[in-house]
């Protein structure tokens, strides 16, 4: 695979991103849920351009209706994680591309244009910030920052999202929130946080990511502490050791309250 022509269309997706007159075009695909004409414009510049290199790899993507998730070789795409961020101009927002295989993630890249910044990682060969190798940082519990998601529309689950975050508040350093999963997990692997947990992510939030976590040394599994699946949506957390233990024990004890 030509990782560099993969990693050079997926740079080239800032100048989509940045076009001001595409962000003005926002609609909602359900409540509190944006989708922008940056979204759309983004998938499909990938999926054609993937398609180009490799026409025999299926395609799995957040805005597209045509999803192949069962075939054994799939791109599996979120052309904008943090969409809010996008339309709100919080400046955090990330195009996250992952090569699968038989359900196992072989390449993943995650790209915050703000700060020019490319997570990537090769199965079994490690993960890196523009080409320079990460580490997950391990700190003991009380100096970890942990961050946690919930999507701006699943307010039924805020109680227990924000009890469970409390209850983290209290044995860690801090929590953030900043609204791109990728991001959340990628920050997980390069130590500029420790932990991460959410209850429902899709395979496109989650797959690069998690390769970018566990090459840089990470944990990174469902809330029963299963290996991830890339099919549909599912629980996630990750963390250095220390952290991922303590995140799995904290959710776990409170479904059963
Ligand atoms: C969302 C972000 C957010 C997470 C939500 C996701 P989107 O993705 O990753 O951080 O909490 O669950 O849906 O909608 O911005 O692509
Ligand atoms: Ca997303």
């Amino acid at each position: 695979m030509e990782y560099s022509k993969i990693i050079d269309l997926v740079k080239q997706t800032k100048t989509i991103i940045f076009d001001e007159n595409l962000r003005k075009e926002v609609e909602l695909k359900g409540e509190a849920d944006f989708v922008t004409e940056i979204d759309f414009r983004v998938s499909n510049f990938l999926k054609n351009e993937l398609y180009k290199l490799y026409p025999t790899v299926g395609f799995m993507c957040e805005e597209e209706t045509n999803n192949t998730q069962f075939d054994k070789k799939r791109w599996i795409l979120d052309p904008i994680d943090g969409t809010t961020n996008l339309v709100y101009d919080f400046k955090i927002s990330t195009v996250s591309l992952a090569y699968a295989e038989n359900d196992k993630i072989i390449f993943g890249i995650v790209y915050n244009p703000y700060l020019d910044e490319i997570f990537t990682a090769y199965y079994k060969k490690g993960a890196y910030i523009n080409g320079k190798q990460i580490k997950v940082v391990e700190r003991e519990l009380a100096y970890s920052l942990i961050e946690f998601g919930i999507g701006s529309n699943r307010k039924d689950e805020a109680d227990f999202a924000f009890d469970v975050a409390k209850e983290i508040f209290k044995n860690c350093l801090d929590i953030r929130r900043l609204g791109s999963a990728a991001l959340a997990i990628c920050n997980v692997a390069c130590g500029r946080v420790n932990g991460y947990f959410e209850k429902k992510l899709n395979p496109w939030d989650y797959a690069a990511a998690s390769l970018i976590l566990t090459e840089s040394g990470g944990e990174i599994s469902d809330w029963k502490g299963n290996s991830l699946q890339f099919e549909n949506y599912s629980t996630v957390v990750g963390g250095t050791e220390t952290v991922q233990e303590f995140l799995l024990d904290i959710i776990q004890k409170n479904i059963e309250k």
